[in-house]
């Protein structure tokens, strides 16, 4: 179990953050240090859908519901106000 995770943001322009392991994304995503954008914070508007590639827990139910709304059949896909981080993780944007 890492005590620290990389977060890499590859095909964009934002350099690399480290956060402590099962952080929040969305706690520590800000429109200064990642593409991420947030809405409501809260896995119902579908602003922060990104593709996440990494060791993290996978969604809860309420999320996997959003997720075969506005990302069917993408395995990769995730609400990045919902994920907690557990390892190292590359994240792109996607859009909606
Ligand atoms: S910010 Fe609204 S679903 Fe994540």
């Amino acid at each position: 179990m890492p005590d620290l995770c990389n977060i890499s943001f590859p095909g964009s322009d934002f350099a690399s953050i480290t956060l402590e392991f099962n952080k929040n994304l969305s706690e520590h995503l800000t429109i200064q240090n990642s593409p991420v954008l947030f809405g409501c914070r809260t896995g119902i508007c579908g602003t922060c859908l990104i593709k996440i590639i990494g060791n993290i827990p996978p969604p809860e139910a309420d999320e996997q519901e959003m997720l075969e709304t506005l990302a069917p059949n993408n395995p990769y896909a995730r609400l990045a106000c919902q994920v907690h981080v557990t390892g190292n993780v590359e994240i792109c944007r996607m859009e909606g």
